[in-house]
């Protein structure tokens, strides 16, 4: 075979290069539109309403009942009920995570306690804080011997569960923080001696 001559050869190239061009605009994919889609059962599985009824699920309901014993991430388990007995199984059983000199954490403890504490118990622990100067019940002075007596595992057991009067501070103070905010009133007890 003849080898092509330059001209023929460009040329050639030219019109290859159009025709390529030309069939990229023609057949250019519309990104914004679905292009064609074949067997798409896998593709798209039936999505079933959480609150409803669903055949291909166990006990015919989508949402499914959890298992046994399953514990969110980072989810509190405090192993005791409400009352005074519980409280003071907590007391015999959990024991302060911070260690008493531990100036950092007493300090977060001291803010904490005046933001969650002093409302009722005053900035010192008896009890004569501002909502008790406007009528509520005046909670047992922090001073008194059964405060001071009690273990640092039956405070916590009051600040989780609540006790009486007083609700549980659960909700507003991690764990820790609760922890934190006992040695706070320990300290303020130790400053009677
Ligand atoms: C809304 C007011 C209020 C707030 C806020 C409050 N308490 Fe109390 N607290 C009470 C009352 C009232 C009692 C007494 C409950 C009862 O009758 O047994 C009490 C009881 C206690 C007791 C038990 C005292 C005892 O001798 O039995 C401790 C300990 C205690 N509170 C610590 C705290 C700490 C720590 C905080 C902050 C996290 C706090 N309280 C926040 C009202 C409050």
């Amino acid at each position: 075979m003849q080898p092509l001559s330059r001209p023929v050869f460009a040329a050639v190239v030219l019109a290859g290069l159009v025709l390529l061009m030309g069939l990229n605009s023609v057949l250019k994919r519309d990104v914004s539109q679905k292009s064609y889609e074949m067997f798409t059962e896998m593709v798209y599985s039936v999505a079933g309403e959480s609150m409803t009824a669903n055949a291909a699920m166990p006990g015919g309901q989508t949402m499914q009942p959890l298992v046994e014993g399953v514990v969110p991430v980072g989810a509190e388990i405090f192993r005791y009920g409400s009352g005074s007995e519980e409280a003071l199984r907590a007391g015999r059983e959990l024991a302060n995570p911070v260690a008493p000199d531990d100036s950092g954490v007493a300090k977060a403890g001291a803010e904490l306690y005046r933001i969650y504490c002093l409302p009722c118990h005053d900035l010192k622990g008896d009890g004569l804080g501002p909502v008790v100067q406007r009528g509520m019940a005046r909670p047992p002075s922090l001073h008194a011997d059964r405060a001071k007596g009690m273990a640092d595992g039956e405070m916590f057991h009051i600040l989780t569960r609540g006790q009486n009067n007083m609700v549980s501070y659960a909700a507003q103070l991690s764990p820790r923080e609760r922890w934190a905010v006992i040695r706070h009133v320990r300290n303020l007890q130790n400053q009677d001696d």
